[in-house]
Formats: C-alpha cells, sequence, structure tokens
C-alpha cells in the first residue's frame, strides 16, 4: 500500500488537534476551568492577575481561524494560524512593569554589541529571565551579571573589595547581594563585602521566596 502523501498527513494531524485547540480557546475565556488548564499556578505576586493579561487574544473568532487554518492545510494560506491565544511577549508584562527608570531595558539589549552576551542570557525579553505557571520569580541564574560585566571598571572605586577584584576572582554571585538588577528597589548598595545581602536569600528568592530587597520599590507592577 503507498504510503499517504504529506498534504493527508498534514490533513490527519489537523483533524486531530481541533477538538483540543478549540477547547483551549474556550477554556481561556471561561474563569472555572482557567486553573485547570494552566501548566502550573502563578506566581503569588500575579494573585488575581486575568488570563488574557499575558495571553492576548489572536485576531479573528475560533472558527474564522479554524477556516485559515484548513487554509493553510490546503496550501491556499501561507503561514498556519496561532489557535486562540498568541505567544506570550514582554509587550503585556510591560503593560503593567514599564518603568521610566529601568537599569536594563530589555530594547537595549538588541544593538549589535550585545549579540554575543544574549546568546548567554536572552535579555531582550522578559521571558528570557522570568517565566509563569511554575514556583520560581527568576528563572535567571544569580550569575547572569557575568555575561555583560566581564570587564567592569568602577571609577573611585567606594567598595571595600574594589570590583576590579571581584570580577578577577570571578566572584559574580556576589553582585546581586549588593544591586538589584533593575534598580527598582529603594536602597543603596552598601560599600563592604560583609554588608552584602547572603547568597541564600537571593537564591531562596528566586526560588519563590521573601524579596530580600524589601519595600518601597519605585515602581509597584500596575494592579490587576
Ligand atoms: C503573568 C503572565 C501570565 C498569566 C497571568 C497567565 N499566563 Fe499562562 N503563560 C505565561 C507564560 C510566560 C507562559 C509560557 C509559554 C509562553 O511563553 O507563551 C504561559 C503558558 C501557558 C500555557 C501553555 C501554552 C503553551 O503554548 O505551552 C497555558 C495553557 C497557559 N499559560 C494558560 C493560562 C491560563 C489558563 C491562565 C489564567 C489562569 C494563564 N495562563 C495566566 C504567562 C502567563
Ligand atoms: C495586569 C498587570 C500585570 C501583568 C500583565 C504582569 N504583571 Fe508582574 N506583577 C504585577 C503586580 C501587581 C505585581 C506585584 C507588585 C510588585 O511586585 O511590583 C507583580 C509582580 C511581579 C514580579 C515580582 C514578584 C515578587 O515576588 O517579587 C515579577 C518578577 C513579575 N511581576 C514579572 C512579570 C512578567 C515577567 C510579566 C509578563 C510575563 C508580568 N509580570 C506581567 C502585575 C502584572
Ligand atoms: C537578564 C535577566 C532579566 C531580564 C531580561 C528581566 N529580568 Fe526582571 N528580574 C531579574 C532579576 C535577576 C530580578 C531580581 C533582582 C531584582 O529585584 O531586580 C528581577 C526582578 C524583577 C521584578 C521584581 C522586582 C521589581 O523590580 O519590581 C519584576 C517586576 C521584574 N523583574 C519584571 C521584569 C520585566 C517586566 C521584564 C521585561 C521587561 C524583566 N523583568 C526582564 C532579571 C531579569
Ligand atoms: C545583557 C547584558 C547585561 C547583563 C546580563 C547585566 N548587565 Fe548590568 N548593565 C549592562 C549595561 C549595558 C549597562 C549600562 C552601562 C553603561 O551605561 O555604561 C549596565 C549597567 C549596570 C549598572 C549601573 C547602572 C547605572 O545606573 O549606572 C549596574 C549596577 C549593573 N549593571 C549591575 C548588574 C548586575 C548586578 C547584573 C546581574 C544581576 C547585571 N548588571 C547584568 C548590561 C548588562
Ligand atoms: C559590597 C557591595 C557591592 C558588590 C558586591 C558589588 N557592587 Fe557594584 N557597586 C557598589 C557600590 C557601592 C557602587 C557605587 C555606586 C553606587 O553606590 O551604586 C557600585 C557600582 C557599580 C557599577 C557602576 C554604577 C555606576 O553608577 O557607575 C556597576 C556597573 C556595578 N557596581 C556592577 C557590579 C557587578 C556586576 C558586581 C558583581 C561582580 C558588583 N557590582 C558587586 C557595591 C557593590
Amino acid at each position: 500500500m503507498a504510503l499517504p502523501s504529506a498534504r493527508v498527513v498534514r490533513i490527519l494531524a489537523l483533524l486531530a488537534v481541533l477538538p483540543t485547540a478549540v477547547w483551549a480557546g474556550f477554556a481561556l475565556t471561561q474563569a472555572n476551568i482557567q486553573t485547570s488548564l494552566a501548566h502550573g499556578p502563578l506566581i503569588a505576586a500575579h494573585d488575581g492577575v486575568a488570563c488574557v493579561a499575558c495571553h492576548s487574544k489572536t485576531p479573528g473568532t475560533v472558527r474564522q481561524q479554524v477556516q485559515a487554518q484548513v487554509r493553510y492545510v490546503l496550501g491556499l494560506r501561507e503561514t498556519p494560524v496561532d489557535f486562540g491565544y498568541a505567544a506570550v511577549q514582554s509587550d503585556q508584562c510591560l503593560a503593567c512593569h514599564a518603568r521610566p527608570n529601568e537599569r536594563h531595558p530589555i530594547y537595549r539589549f538588541r544593538e549589535p554589541r550585545f549579540a554575543a552576551a544574549v546568546q548567554k542570557v536572552e535579555a531582550r525579553s522578559c521571558l528570557g529571565c522570568h517565566s509563569e505557571h511554575h514556583p520560581q520569580t527568576v528563572t535567571a541564574s544569580p550569575m547572569v551579571c557575568q555575561a555583560c560585566h566581564g570587564d567592569l571598571l568602577v571609577k573611585n572605586d567606594p567598595v571595600d573589595v574594589s570590583h576590579v577584584t571581584l570580577v578577577a576572582q570571578e566572584n559574580w554571585s556576589s553582585c546581586l547581594g549588593c544591586h538589584d538588577f533593575h534598580g527598582n528597589h529603594a536602597f543603596k548598595a552598601p560599600r563592604k563585602l560583609a554588608k552584602a545581602l547572603p547568597e541564600n536569600a537571593i537564591w531562596a528568592y528566586f526560588q519563590g521566596g521573601a524579596d530580600p530587597y524589601g519595600h518601597p520599590k519605585l515602581y509597584e507592577g500596575k494592579a490587576p
């Protein structure tokens, strides 16, 4: 028996995923079944944030999307369709977290001089260091500063163990003890290494624990 053609395989594959896709699109709009559909709970700080705040709707009704996908399978349309909801993007985060004082704005890292650095850490997107539906507040490594600050030289360095020394010792886990990443916490960097926040407090924070930098913050996320 001859093998089915590529197009037949694509049509069969479409028929197989359609019920799930339509169900998922429907379920995202129904509060009572939303939580069961998600991969895991939101981080505590996002309690009350609606699914659609991050999962923006794609254009068209479910019926139009199905029709467009059928056209794609039949070769009448160039690109496949995002069913119901588009991939989460930084724009959705920035709608609530835009901060004029941002120390490391993601757009800066689209410059060509950061091409090598963004291979190590995807600093052009919030999702390079954060995610959702699991407990971690920050998914990046606490050593992430290494990707960009290898030639760090602070003029009139006020710290008792200079930045040049810290870098030479590859003490990258010290950085977050004295600096937050976004510069959004209202605190002053200490000048003595002994006063730095302990590494385990930062690690626990990344895993979903208490924020060791404390309040106030200069900008709070927009309330849901
Ligand atoms: C604060 C932002 C945010 C909120 C709120 C949110 N999500 Fe998500 N969701 C994400 C991110 C980030 C991912 C990872 C996949 C991605 O990058 O698109 C994701 C992934 C998913 C996935 C897997 C999709 C896939 O393509 O793998 C489902 C299903 C999902 N979310 C459902 C929900 C539901 C249901 C709710 C409401 C209870 C919700 N989400 C609320 C950010 C969010
Ligand atoms: C509807 C508004 C809204 C959206 C959309 C949103 N957030 Fe938040 N986020 C908040 C609020 C409110 C808080 C709690 C106040 C604060 O910590 O600033 C928060 C807190 C956080 C925290 C700190 C958690 C902690 O425990 O310290 C992180 C990290 C975060 N958001 C990342 C993101 C990312 C990444 C996205 C996009 C995937 C996103 N947020 C989308 C409103 C939002
Ligand atoms: C290169 C990694 C990286 C990227 C990219 C990144 N973050 Fe963060 N983020 C961190 C780290 C590390 C922390 C913990 C230290 C701190 O609080 O600044 C953090 C903390 C936060 C917090 C809690 C503290 C605060 O500033 O209120 C929020 C909210 C947040 N990030 C939102 C975002 C959003 C929104 C984006 C995209 C516009 C983003 N982050 C991109 C690494 C990153
Ligand atoms: C993707 C590259 C990248 C990563 C990763 C990165 N930085 Fe930076 N950082 C920069 C750039 C670029 C500047 C701006 C330097 C300038 O303006 O001369 C900067 C500036 C800073 C400043 C000075 C901000 C100011 O107000 O002058 C501090 C402090 C800082 N970074 C700390 C950190 C810490 C701590 C980490 C790790 C958690 C880190 N950075 C990770 C690229 C990065
Ligand atoms: C003991 C605390 C401490 C540690 C550890 C530390 N710093 Fe600093 N850092 C400071 C202080 C204090 C300044 C002076 C400016 C200020 O007060 O913010 C500074 C300045 C800087 C600046 C320049 C800011 C500017 O305004 O020009 C950068 C960039 C920086 N640090 C990055 C890092 C990185 C990357 C690491 C990890 C290798 C690190 N720091 C470790 C305390 C610390």
